[in-house]
């Protein structure tokens, strides 16, 4: 399989909004898309898109995580972008109706099918900056991704960003594609100037996120990491290990982290991502105004890898999903 994202399934669902109603949805083969080049996306970047994973288990079923949820954040990615807002029950049945489509193409976990819903802008007029797009195009798009720790169970190196943000107050909880390309120039920057994996945007000196996941700091009988407020986007990849964690005994202390305080905690805590591609990632090292910090020892912490292993469990078929987090299709 190729990297994370390049490979596709034969067809996507597709459905347009027009004459103030969505159309009738259809599974159609994948392929350019014809648009307009005065289309409202490419101009005023009207565009949010939502990322989560079915997974196919022994019974030849897939099983799609926690798509409700992903639902409800796309719905409020468009409302903030003043798109039209896809009902659940539409975008749901996309969804399952496209995975139906390709279960069979769906490869063993860790493996799984990632799909990407993405909402965009279609109205034809180079003069609405400030006019919401009445017209758009929402389609799924499907696609075989292995597991992203075949490499091993390396960690990641964080530089700590204290001054730039990754979004601004308005996005910064909206799936956009502009806050990906905010964050693209300081990450590019920061690989190249200091060798990190990934920006920990702390604007202000608070701790928040990095461009595509999440931060937590784990103990033994403890998760912190940022309570939910509209600077970042909200996980479910989070959320899922909060809930598992609190279930699992330790204590869920959601509170604003400093990046002074970040640099003592990290000394017994351990540090990691959390999303939809990469699970739990754990981060072995900071690098903070060109001094290189490590996290613990450096390694993979023990708690992150059991927390990852019981999300796992229950996404492979292995543990009950006593949350009803999975939607089974097939
Ligand atoms: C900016 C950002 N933060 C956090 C996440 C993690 O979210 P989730 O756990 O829902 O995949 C993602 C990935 O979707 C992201 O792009």
């Amino acid at each position: 399989m190729g990297p994370f994202g390049t490979e596709f399934c034969g067809h996507i669902a597709i459905v347009r909004y027009e004459n103030n109603a969505w159309q009738q949805p259809a599974i159609e083969p994948l392929g350019p898309l014809p648009m307009h080049p005065a289309a409202h996306v490419f101009h005023y970047a009207s565009t949010c898109f939502e990322g989560f994973k079915a997974y196919r288990w022994n019974d030849g079923k897939a099983h799609i995580y926690r798509m409700q949820d992903h639902i409800a954040r796309m719905q409020r990615s468009a409302a903030s972008l003043r798109l039209p807002i896809p009902g659940t029950d539409l975008l749901a049945g996309m969804v399952t109706d496209l995975v139906a489509h390709h279960v069979d193409d769906i490869p063993a976990p860790p493996s799984s099918l990632y799909l990407r819903p993405t909402l965009i802008g279609t109205l034809e007029n180079i003069g609405a900056a400030a006019a919401p797009s009445t017209e758009a195009t929402l389609f799924v798009l499907a696609s075989p991704v292995g597991d992203y720790f075949s490499g091993g169970a390396s960690t990641l190196k964080l530089l700590v960003e204290d001054q730039r943000a990754r979004s601004t107050e308005q996005l910064g909880s909206t799936k956009t594609g502009g806050n990906y390309a905010a964050a693209l120039g300081p990450t590019l920057e920061a690989k190249e100037k200091y060798g990190v994996d990934q920006v920990l945007f702390c604007p202000q000196g608070d701790v928040q996120e990095t461009g595509a996941a999440n931060f937590l700091l784990i103990s033994d009988d403890e998760v912190i990491t940022k309570p939910l407020d509209s600077s970042f986007l909200h996980g479910m990849t989070r959320d899922s290990i909060l809930k598992l964690a609190a279930e699992n005994g330790y204590k869920i202390n959601e509170r604003n982290i400093t990046v002074a305080e970040l640099l003592e905690l990290v000394k017994t805590y351990e540090a990691t991502l959390s999303g939809t591609a990469a699970c739990l990632s754990p981060v072995g090292a900071l690098v903070y105004q060109g001094e290189e910090i490590p996290v613990r020892d450096g390694t993979a912490g023990p708690n992150t890898l059991r927390l990852r292993k019981a999300l796992q469990d229950i996404q492979y078929g292995q543990a009950p999903d006593t949350h009803g987090w999975l939607t089974e299709v097939g």
